[in-house]
């Protein structure tokens, strides 16, 4: 089991959707909170609202697509917070375009925000995990992460890079003996406003998923030291239409719906 009572829980992109939801939640089961986000205003709203809740939580402006800034802001809330405890790699952006649209500056931002900063905080606060023979890494992949889609390849290819980076770290804390644990979530689109516009053919099979349910859902997976939490369960058959020969998993994908759901995209404007 994981503890949040008593544990520092650091949170990157917590001003906002499921990072602000995790910290509500962390708080209220006692935990010290850090939260970190480039959004300045809406990080001290989400601070002010922790703290009014009884909450022992501080946050640091960082843009996590900048690692000289973001290693020097594990280092200080080492320095003024003390080691983190559970660590959990939220933020994420999406340009919602397709490949030819999107501008070279935007697939490398999309890879440094999703993909690359997992690296840069998870190399600050694991040696302390290790040291201390405990810690819970959590990384926000997607079912993105698990399947390709149109109109997202920079962002379909920075969540399996998460998946990947995942995966790879837990086999390597087992090889160390390690008790340090990781959850990756893989969840389908959630009402944050991130993927505002987006939509689905089948909701009974494919639901855009509310973000308090994927809240206590993810609470409940890295209390339990689960592994992997995919949302909603239909995603599970995923690894059988893999199986599929290519051509056959794409017409699965489209009959579902899933290559035209990010038609009509507007994101978080
Ligand atoms: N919303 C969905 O449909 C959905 C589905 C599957 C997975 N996810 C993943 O879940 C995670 C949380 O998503 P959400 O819906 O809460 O998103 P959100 O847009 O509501 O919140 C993301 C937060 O990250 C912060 N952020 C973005 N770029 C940053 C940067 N460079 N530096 C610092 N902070 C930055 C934003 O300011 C914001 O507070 C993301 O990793 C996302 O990819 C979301």
């Amino acid at each position: 089991m994981t503890q949040f009572c008593d544990s520092h829980v650091l949170i990157t992109g917590a001003a906002h959707g499921l990072g602000r939801l995790m910290a509500i939640d962390a708080v209220g089961r006692k935990a010290r909170v850090t939260l970190l986000d480039r959004d300045a205003e809406g990080l001290e709203r989400a601070c002010v609202e922790l703290r009014q809740l009884g909450g022992d939580a501080q946050s640091f402006v960082v843009d996590l697509a900048d690692r000289a800034a973001l290693q020097a802001v594990c280092s200080r809330v080492q320095a003024t917070r003390g080691e983190v405890d559970i660590l959990v790699n939220n933020a994420g952006i999406v340009s919602g375009k397709t490949l030819l649209e999107c501008s070279d500056e935007a697939i490398e931002r999309t890879f440094q925000v999703n993909t690359l900063a997992h690296f840069w905080t998870v190399r600050a606060f694991l040696p302390g995990m290790l040291a201390r023979g405990t810690g819970h890494i959590v990384t926000l992949a997607s079912v993105a992460g698990l399947a390709g889609t149109s109109r997202l390849s920079d962002y379909c290819a920075s969540k399996f890079a998460a998946v990947g980076f995942d995966e790879s770290l837990r086999v390597e804390l087992k090889r160390l003996g390690s008790p340090v644990r990781t959850t990756v979530v893989c969840p389908f689109f959630i009402d944050t406003g991130m993927f505002d516009g987006a939509s689905t053919r089948f909701p009974w099979l494919l639901p855009i998923l509310q973000p308090d349910y994927v809240v206590r859902r993810i609470m409940k997976a890295v209390e339990g030291n689960r592994s992997r939490l995919v949302l909603p369960r239909f995603i599970l058959a995923l690894p059988v239409a893999r199986a599929l020969p290519p051509w056959l998993f794409d017409v699965v994908l489209s009959v579902l719906g899933v290559n035209r759901s990010m038609d009509h995209f507007r994101g978080r404007h």
